[in-house]
């Protein structure tokens, strides 16, 4: 018999309403195969697995010798604001004043994290996308917000049908979060649509924030708007973009708020309690990268694109047929009917006991990712044909 615990901790609420699951049970299922010496092809979590560009690498390096980086670093440096200005500037014509419309923070994730805060009260709705990137949610759940999950079906083309939302939603709602290209969907949104998303915030009086992380993952030619850029978007709403996937720098977090001025002063003052700002080295490497040779980045994505070939290609010969997407780093699949139906938990679990793969059921995204299953394309091209010729060797798909 284990003794009673003497500790006074009772987990909060909010943490249980916080807590996913389906992310745990995936990452013990597969640090159990691990252990069990299972050769895992992990195709879960959508961090880089390459290198950023050496160029970037050398001025974080040198960054690092000076001595007068270890303080702490306050507000980002005006250097940080100036270079996002100019690379916005030259990648989607859009203007901003680097002083009052650029917030520096510690990945796109810090802001989504506590974006809430900053612009909600208690009790007050906010508009996310079903299925969409979990801290969207987590975000204001921890600052006593109410989601409205604002449903993303394939027939809508994965964008949200303002008509559908009732009114007595909008009447409390403050904030909408929308993110294109998106994760897991991989869906990707015009300019039209974005003129529309500002129509109607000014009709509504709501805060859009639009999450821009994959905006240069991108494949095949294309090449995603910013929100920023329709006349009137900066009057109402905020865009987020990262240099985690646009330049492999995840593990340095840094990442950046731009547009409507009182909403960056407003997260800026929220920030302004929770840190004191980002390792300056890794500010200098953002300079770096922001005003080094941009070839490195289509190069980048083209090293995407070639997974992505291989992995839905191969998939589709083996009768697992999935759309092929047009940017980001995900493949957004229906479960293959071959399978039996199971839930998409299941169905991650059964595949991973079968082909030691790992991939994120849809459900861990929201009530609609369910029958879905999201494979990140995070393996070099070899270790993503020896996923395919698993896959086919499975039984599952075919
Ligand atoms: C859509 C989306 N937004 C934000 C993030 C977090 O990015 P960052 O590293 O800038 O915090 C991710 C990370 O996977 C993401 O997929």
């Amino acid at each position: 018999m284990t003794a009673p615990s003497r500790s006074p901790f009772v987990k909060p609420d909010r943490l249980k309403t916080l807590a996913n699951g389906v992310f745990a049970e995936m990452d013990a299922a597969s640090r159990k195969a691990r252990a069990a010496g299972v050769d895992v092809i992990n195709l879960s979590i959508g961090s880089p697995d390459r290198a950023p560009a050496p160029h970037v690498i050398e001025r974080l390096s040198a960054a690092v010798h000076d001595l007068g980086f270890y303080g702490y670093p306050m507000a980002a440096q005006p250097r940080f604001h100036e270079a996002v200005a100019k690379w916005y500037k030259a990648r989607f014509g859009v203007d901003l004043d680097p002083g009052a419309e650029i917030l520096g923070i510690s990945g796109s994730q810090d802001g989504l994290a506590h974006l809430a805060l900053a612009v909600t009260n208690p009790g007050d709705i906010v508009l996310v996308p079903d299925p969409g990137y979990p801290i969207y949610s987590a975000g204001p759940v921890m600052a006593g917000a109410v989601l409205y999950p604002v449903p993303l079906t394939e027939e809508n083309g994965y964008l949200p049908d303002f008509d559908a939302i009732p009114e007595d939603i909008w009447r409390r709602a403050k904030v909408i979060l929308l993110n294109y290209p998106s994760n897991p969907l991989a869906a990707t949104a015009d300019l039209a649509f974005f003129q529309r998303v500002v129509e109607v915030a000014h009709r509504r009086r709501m805060v859009v924030v639009h999450d821009a992380a994959y905006s240069e993952l991108t494949f095949d030619g294309y090449r995603p708007p910013s929100f920023l850029q329709v006349p009137g978007a900066k009057e109402v709403g905020i865009e987020f973009n990262s240099l985690s996937k646009t330049f492999n720098m995840a593990g340095c977090r840094i990442g950046y708020a731009m547009g409507n001025p009182e909403v960056i002063k407003a997260l800026g003052e929220v920030k302004g309690h929770l840190d004191f700002g980002i390792f300056r080295p890794v500010q200098e490497a953002a300079i770096a990268a922001l005003e080094g040779p941009q070839e490195w980045v289509r190069e980048n994505a083209a090293t995407y694109q070639r997974r992505r070939d291989i992995l839905v290609d191969g998939l589709a010969a083996a009768g697992w047929k999935m759309p092929k997407p047009k940017a980001t780093m995900f493949c957004w699949a229906p479960i293959p009917e071959t399978a039996g139906r199971p839930d998409s938990m299941r169905f991650a679990l059964r595949l991973l006991e079968k082909t030691g793969i790992v991939i994120v059921p849809g459900i861990g995204f929201g009530e609609r990712g369910e029958g879905y299953a999201r494979l990140a394309l995070v393996q070099s091209e070899e270790r993503m044909a020896e996923a395919v010729q698993r896959f086919a060797a499975s039984g599952m798909i075919g």
